[in-house]
């Protein structure tokens, strides 16, 4: 198992989930109903966090689909008590995964293991003929498009933590690619980003994130306590606008064979 950065026993994580549903929601469930997900689907959900995309998607796919909502620690996967609706521990870099799924998907998981290139392949696999795997992973490159220089001496420092961390938080760029290596059909990128004021539920979440990691952002030297004050003082301030990062929404598809599903 790779080490995981933001744990769920750290106290503001329920909190800090809830918002990311909360801010991705909309966006990721739009591309799936692009893809046509609906009644009769057979899917699984890794890294699900709080479980607020798998319990949409036992809406969706109905009595007749099945859903398997999964974390490494899935304590925090509420509410989704529903008899289509399975949850399960499941390591993604280890455990087994299961295969034929009409879809396989994941949020914001890839960007924090170093063995994401592998566990990639690993969902690929998962997926049965004709059936989807849909990925959405940050890329940071508009936060570096602030006019603000205090903000941006904040995202530098912040982005070289996170490389010293092995968090890969350009990976959103990278996943198209490496999809069609794996032999996948129909793939599709769409970047999305918000332009957030201070105080909003963007400027929340992500004040939210760095609280959690304060001590070992500042311990690693990389941002300075001066840094760290200017930059939290304009996520509170709402008079300020500025650049989220944006989230990669990745589509791909196994071809259709014999018939739709594997084993
Ligand atoms: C940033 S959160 C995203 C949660 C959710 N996908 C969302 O977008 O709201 C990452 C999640 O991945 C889970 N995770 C970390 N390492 C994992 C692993 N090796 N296998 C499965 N899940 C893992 C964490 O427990 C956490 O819930």
């Amino acid at each position: 198992m790779d080490r995981y950065a933001l744990p769920h026993d750290l106290s503001g994580e329920p909190d800090r989930l809830a918002l990311m549903s909360q801010m991705l929601d909309p966006q990721l469930f739009f591309r799936l109903r692009q893809i046509g997900v609906g009644q009769g689907w057979r899917c699984l959900e890794v890294g699900a966090g709080n479980g607020s995309v798998s319990r949409w998607l036992g809406q969706q796919v109905g009595e007749t689909g099945s859903v398997i909502v999964s974390d490494l620690t899935p304590d925090l996967i509420r509410a989704v008590e529903a008899p289509n609706v399975e949850v399960k521990a499941i390591d993604v870099t280890s455990d087994e995964l299961g295969s034929g799924y009409d879809l396989v998907v994941a949020r914001a998981l890839l960007h924090h293991l170093p063995g994401r290139t592998a566990v990639l392949g690993r969902l690929a696999e998962a997926v049965g003929e004709g059936g989807w795997l849909v990925l959405e992973e940050p890329d940071f490159h508009p936060v570096l498009a602030t006019d603000n220089p205090e903000l941006r001496d904040f995202w530098e420092g912040w982005l070289a933590w996170a490389a010293s961390e092995d968090i890969d938080y350009f990976v959103g760029r990278r996943i198209a690619a490496r999809m069609i290596a794996l032999g996948l059909q129909d793939v599709r990128a769409w970047g999305e980003t918000i332009l957030y004021r201070g105080g909003s539920l963007t400027a929340r979440y992500l004040s939210s994130t760095m609280h959690e990691l304060h001590d070992r952002l500042l311990a690693s030297g990389f941002i300075s306590p001066r840094v760290w004050d200017d930059a939290m003082a304009l996520f509170e301030n709402e008079d300020f606008w500025s650049w989220q990062n944006s989230y990669v929404t990745t589509v791909g598809r196994r071809a259709a064979g014999r018939g739709r599903r594997g084993s």
